[in-house]
């Protein structure tokens, strides 16, 4: 097994051991693909959730939220493309009986080229030291221009293939690359077959087609069929914006890796809506405020990278993925993408009502051209987790070396934010004081007070949940009313007064800061 591997497994029973993320109905066995946020994992998505929402509506006088209903009118779905377009291509191995993504399994074969690319890399950065020069040494290194090449075929052959539908080509793609089952290692394949994602459900006792509902595959309609609503009861002018999040459904082939493919997600979209003609202004300022966004909250850069898409969706001019290099390789996070005025145009015709903006600079009323920017909340928490996870060698009470487990969430995003804990458990004297600090401090942020096992354990049992700060109360508390507050990450404990304890974490839980520091000027 590789260490990224691992690193991936010990991540998933980390997310399980400390109460941040359950397999669904696991006492049946679980449910493929469906998960349940527990007491810690709720409270990280409820602030990557909040993260989202305030940069966009807090932060954007001309940006406005709405919480549009699950379930919508069907010919919604016929009008977006859903019904016709929303498919994967399938592929099964007639030996193992499993299903794959077709596509999947040659970006899959493009990733282990990808693979040998990087390794080059890393033995000529160790090899040249401070002097290597990675951009020159991809442009002139055979052995890396050669698997390039090799890569950029591959891919541009997938994607016309998909482009136009040409599944026969896909299945000789896969063929010719002698892609083998990763189950049964034989290149026994059926026909590449179209899959479409949506999941329906009936309404009410109405039976066959008449009554068939879809569970939606994107949040993003619903802002569309709300648009001229939202826009008239709120005065807005264009440029605007809807943001919106919540769940959505897809029926995916093959849901692995956790949770960053998932068949119930959910979705923080925002569409915006813009002049015909001023769509890549916006596309490049939302490109880059959203790269802003991700970073404030420490992820280095070298973690994210943009990925133009290969193969335009139905309905993009252009279009972008925020890629997170995940325990398992860069995948997508997130999705940029120039709409034109698709959507709102197919939604007039097959409403019958009208879905134009009056202009009053202009004097004309025209269909808005929309950018949108969308991230899966999942796919954020587990980028999150996987960054943050992270086992150290510190000093121990005796200081001697020890590991800790340690999860270094931006304490804006910590699912809890400061714990009390009295030194030690049955001197009454100091529990009674300790729970006097945690009385005051739960009115302002998530708080916590622990009193089981020694101090030591308490500490390491915070630091695997990512608490930033830990107050301890001891006897020196009952002379001064000062206590220790223990930074997680840099573990210096320093002497403070009580009274300071609720300014000093409020200052370094506030969100404020990441705000300005994704400021992006149009
Ligand atoms: N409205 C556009 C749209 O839905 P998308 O690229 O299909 O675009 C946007 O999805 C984002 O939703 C992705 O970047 C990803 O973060 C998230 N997402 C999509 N499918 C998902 C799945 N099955 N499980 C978890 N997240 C998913």
């Amino acid at each position: 097994m590789s260490k990224q591997d691992d690193k991936f497994k010990q991540l998933v029973s980390h997310c399980k051991e400390y109460g941040f993320i359950f397999q669904s109905s696991e006492i049946y066995d679980g449910l493929s693909a469906a998960y349940d946020y527990g007491p810690y994992g709720v409270e990280l998505k409820n602030n990557i959730k909040s993260y989202w929402w305030k940069s966009m509506v807090l932060m954007h006088q001309n940006i406005v939220g709405l919480d549009a209903a699950i379930f919508m009118e069907p010919r919604t779905w016929k009008a977006s493309g859903h019904v016709d377009a929303f498919n994967d291509p399938m592929i099964d191995n007639k030996d193992s009986k499993k299903r794959y993504r077709a596509d999947v399994l040659v970006e899959n074969y493009i990733d282990k080229i990808e693979g040998k690319i990087n390794k080059e890399i890393t033995k000529a950065k160790k090899r040249f030291g401070d002097a290597f020069n990675e951009e020159e040494f991809r442009s002139t290194n055979q052995r890396v221009l050669n698997n390039q090449e090799k890569m950029d075929t591959i891919a541009k052959r997938l994607a016309n293939g998909m482009r136009d539908n040409n599944l026969a080509d896909v299945k000789a793609l896969i063929e010719e690359l002698e892609i083998a089952c990763p189950v049964s290692g034989s290149r026994n394949w059926t026909e590449v077959r179209q899959f479409n994602l949506m999941f329906s459900t009936q309404l009410g006792n109405i039976s066959g087609e008449a009554g068939k509902l879809y569970l939606r595959p994107e949040t993003a309609q619903g802002i569309f069929v709300n648009f001229l609503n939202v826009q008239k009861s709120t005065r807005q002018k264009i440029p605007f914006g809807i943001a919106q999040i919540g769940k959505a459904f897809r029926n995916e082939i093959v849901a692995r890796q956790f949770i960053f493919r998932m068949r119930e997600f959910e979705q923080m979209e925002m569409q915006f809506f813009v002049q015909p003609g001023e769509e890549m202004k916006w596309y490049k300022y939302w490109k880059d405020a959203r790269m802003k966004w991700h970073q404030a909250i420490g992820t280095p850069a070298d973690k994210l990278r943009f990925h133009d898409h290969d193969n335009l969706a139905h309905y993009a001019n252009a279009a972008v993925d925020i890629q997170f290099d995940f325990p398992f390789g860069f995948k997508e996070l997130e999705g940029i993408h120039s709409r034109t005025d698709f959507d709102l145009t197919q939604h007039q015709e097959l409403s019958g009502r009208k879905l134009q903006y009056f202009d009053p600079e202009r004097e004309e009323s025209y269909v808005p051209y929309v950018v949108e920017t969308s991230i899966g909340c999942d796919r954020m928490f587990l980028a999150v987790m996987s960054q943050a996870l992270q086992e150290e060698v510190v000093p121990d009470a005796k200081g001697n070396d020890s590991t800790r487990t340690v999860l270094k969430i931006h304490p804006a995003l910590a699912p809890v934010k400061c714990t009390v804990l009295p030194l030690v458990k049955n001197k009454e004297v100091l529990t009674t004081k300790a729970k006097e600090i945690f009385n005051q401090l739960k009115f302002s942020f998530n708080c916590q007070y622990d009193e089981k096992d020694a101090i030591g354990r308490r500490y390491r049992r915070q630091d695997a949940i990512g608490t930033p700060y830990c107050i301890t109360v001891d006897f020196d508390t009952l002379e001064d009313n000062t206590v220790t507050i223990r930074d997680r990450d840099t573990l210096k404990q320093e002497r403070i007064s009580i009274s300071e304890i609720e300014n000093i974490v409020k200052e370094k839980i506030d969100m404020k800061q990441l705000f300005h520091e994704t400021e992006t000027v149009a």
